[in-house]
């Protein structure tokens, strides 16, 4: 037994996000729209023992089986995340996240004279993983990561 497993253990049917760097959990759960009022028990388990990263961290979502649509915004936060599906105790899938080359409908274009603003389109950003910024498709504005991260968590709170 691992010194993680004494921390908190394995459970029997969910959604766990592993290789999270150390720190970034509860980013994590707030971009999943995840805040702990949903009657589910998640654990979150900050700077643990890692032999990849040195110290990560790890969220256990019980019941839930996220899907890499839902999932793959983690992306952005954590690139190193793995997404690991649990049924019966056993991992029954795993898979890295990966940046989606759309985002939809996450946050309002911070360009005032954007037409989304005016015309009630839902925005989509383009994400330009060679320079780690996002593009609006409609008026063209780019934001780094972090900068769009801040809007969607900034978003996410309103709600
Ligand atoms: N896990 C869990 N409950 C289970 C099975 C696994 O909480 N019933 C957790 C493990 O604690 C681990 C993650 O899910 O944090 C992935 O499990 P596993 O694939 O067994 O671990 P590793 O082989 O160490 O994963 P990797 O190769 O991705 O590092
Ligand atoms: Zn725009």
């Amino acid at each position: 037994m691992s010194i993680r497993e004494l921390i908190v253990s394995k459970i029997k049917d969910g959604t766990v996000i592993d290789h999270i760097p150390a720190g970034k959990a509860f980013e994590v759960l707030k971009v999943l729209g995840l805040t702990g009022k949903e009657g589910i028990r998640i654990a979150v388990v900050v700077n643990v023992e890692s032999s990849k990263l040195g110290r990560k961290d790890i969220v256990k979502i019980e019941n839930r089986f996220l899907s890499k649509e839902e999932t793959d915004i983690v992306a952005l936060i954590a690139p190193t995340a793995t997404i690991n599906i649990v049924r019966n105790f056993e991992v029954v899938e795993k898979r890295k996240v990966s940046i989606p080359k759309y985002i939809s409908k996450l946050i309002k274009c911070p360009n005032k004279t954007c037409i989304t603003r005016h015309e009630g389109i839902e925005t989509t950003f383009e994400t330009l993983d060679s320079s780690l910024r996002v593009r609006c498709i409609y008026c063209g504005i780019e934001l780094s990561y972090s900068e769009f991260i801040d809007l969607i968590l900034k978003e996410l709170s309103k709600s």
